[in-house]
Formats: structure tokens, C-alpha cells, sequence
């Protein structure tokens, strides 16, 4: 660890379940003070009560990452308690359109993907960045997916080959560029600022209305494996990547 002034504190976006809920908990165990972001209060409360039973002190934020008012808000609530943040992650996410076919998808529900996926984790990123700037050392992870990938989604091999979600792979595929120009403004700017993106892989969470266990069954990995990269690169202060794509595996291509 280099980083020194301050105690690590991280901002986990979607925090009161599936992948956030576990990057929560795990990133507590190791030490980091962690705010979870709920976009239901009352949610996230309930999260953080069961992780105090597991002896997990967290703290919650109302964050609705669509809502501009919610992430203002959020991030002037951050500012007033701690004026900086060591780490966000950009968990929150949604699909609206797994199956859709690209020739008749509505503009709505494309809307509604890029929503969650592209704008709002463009907005908490710019309202939070002030509070990283103050931080001696920081990273933003953006949980992307390797469904936002176009060599993949051209890859008869690949999982991603059958899959049909235009407007959440659209999304993530433009929040994957997204990361790549941030971390070159940050590297160009010379901040000590790593932008990341991650690819959990498929996971059993009840993402896209699913059940943990409906998702088990086709194959998906537990929720501990899917969040392991993140983990890794949100404790590794040594690790100075920046502009990449990757998943436990290794690098995931754009
Ligand atoms: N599961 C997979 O196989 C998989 C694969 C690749 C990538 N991912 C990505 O991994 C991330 C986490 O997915 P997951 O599997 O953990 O999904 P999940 O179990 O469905 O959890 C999604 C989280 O996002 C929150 N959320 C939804 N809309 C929000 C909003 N407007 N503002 C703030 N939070 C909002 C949900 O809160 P509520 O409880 O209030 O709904 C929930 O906490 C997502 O970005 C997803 O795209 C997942």
C-alpha cells in the first residue's frame, strides 16, 4: 500500500445486492471504509444492518445513479463527511432488453439502458470526481461486461456470440470508451487517477430478473468469483493500470 494520508474510502455504486453487496463486504473485510450507494434507502439500510451482523461497519448513501438530484446530492454528502474519495466503483447496472432484436428494439428501452449503464455512470463519475482529485492516490472501476464487446460479439467461440441485449451491450461498449478517454485525460493531466473497466464474467446474481439460482444452472459463477478483479485492483495500490478491460482471467478485448 501507498497510499497514506487518508484511511482508503470507497464509493460502491448498486451496494445493497448482488455484486455490489459482495464488492461491499469483501473490500470492508479488508479494511477499507466503505459508503454503499442504494437508490432505495431504506434497501441499502437493510444491506448495511446484515453486514453489521457479519461485524461490518458501512456506511449508506441515497444514490439513484439516473437521478441527477440523487448524485449531487450524494456526492455534496460525501463532501461535507469526508471531502475526498480513494475509490469508486460503478456497480449499479441493468439490462431492459436481453432478447430484443436489434431491428425492433423502442428508442425507449434503449434509453432505459443507457440510462443506468452509460449516463448515469457518466454523471457519478463527474459529480464525484472533485472528491478523487483530493485523494493522494485513486481509482474509478466501471463494472462493464464483456457483453460490451464487439470482438467477442463477432467471436463464434465466444458466450457473447448467441447473446441479443443491443442496448445494454451498446452501453456498456460506450462506457468502455468512456473509461479508455478518462484514464488518457487523467494520465495526460498527470492526476494520479487510474480508470479501469471489469468484466465479471456471467455471474449468479438476480441481474435481469433472474434468480441466483436459475443463473447457476446456465452456467453462471458465483457471486465471489465474478467480483474477484475488482477486488484485486481496488486493494492493489501498486497496480498502475489504466485504460484497461479485464476479468479474472486476464485482459478482455474491447
Ligand atoms: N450478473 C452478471 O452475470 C453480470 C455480467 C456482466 C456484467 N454485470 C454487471 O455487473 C454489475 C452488477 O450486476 P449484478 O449482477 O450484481 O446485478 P443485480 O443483482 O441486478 O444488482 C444490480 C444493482 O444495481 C442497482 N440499481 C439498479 N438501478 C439503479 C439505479 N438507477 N441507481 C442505482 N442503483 C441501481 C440495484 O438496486 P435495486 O436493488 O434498487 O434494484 C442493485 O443494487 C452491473 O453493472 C451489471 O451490468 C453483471
Amino acid at each position: 500500500m501507498t497510499q497514506t494520508n487518508n484511511e482508503t474510502l470507497t464509493l460502491v455504486t448498486g451496494g445493497n445486492r448482488g455484486m455490489g453487496l459482495e464488492i461491499v463486504r469483501e473490500l470492508a473485510a479488508k479494511g477499507q471504509h466503505i459508503i454503499l450507494g442504494s437508490r432505495n434507502l431504506v434497501k441499502g439500510q437493510q444491506s448495511a444492518d446484515q453486514l453489521a451482523t457479519e461485524g461490518f461497519s458501512v456506511d449508506v448513501v441515497e444514490l439513484d445513479v439516473t437521478n441527477p438530484d440523487s448524485v449531487t446530492q450524494a456526492a455534496k454528502q460525501l463532501t461535507d463527511k469526508f471531502g475526498y474519495l480513494s475509490v469508486l466503483i460503478n456497480n449499479a447496472g441493468a439490462v431492459f432488453d436481453f432478447g430484443q432484436k436489434a431491428s425492433d428494439v423502442s428508442v425507449d428501452t434503449l434509453q432505459k439502458d443507457f440510462g443506468i449503464n452509460y449516463f448515469g455512470l457518466i454523471d457519478v463519475t463527474q459529480k464525484m470526481l472533485p472528491l478523487l482529485k483530493k485523494a493522494p492516490q485513486a481509482k474509478i472501476i466501471n463494472i462493464s461486461s464483456m457483453m460490451g464487446s464487439k470482438t467477442e460479439a463477432l467471436n463464434p467461440e465466444s458466450v457473447v456470440y448467441q447473446a441479443v441485449a443491443v442496448g445494454y451491450q451498446s452501453a456498456k461498449a460506450a462506457a468502455n470508451m468512456f473509461t479508455v478517454q478518462l484514464a488518457k485525460e487523467m494520465q495526460r493531466e498527470q492526476l494520479n487517477i487510474t480508470v479501469n473497466a471489469i468484466d465479471p464474467g456471467m455471474v449468479a446474481t438476480e441481474f435481469g430478473g433472474s434468480t441466483p439460482d436459475r443463473a447457476k444452472s446456465m452456467g453462471a459463477q458465483p457471486i465471489t468469483h465474478g467480483v474477484a478483479r475488482t477486488i484485486e485492483l481496488a486493494t492493489d495500490w501498486n497496480n498502475k493500470d489504466n485504460a484497461t478491460f479485464s476479468n479474472t482471467e486476464g485482459p478482455v478485448a474491447w
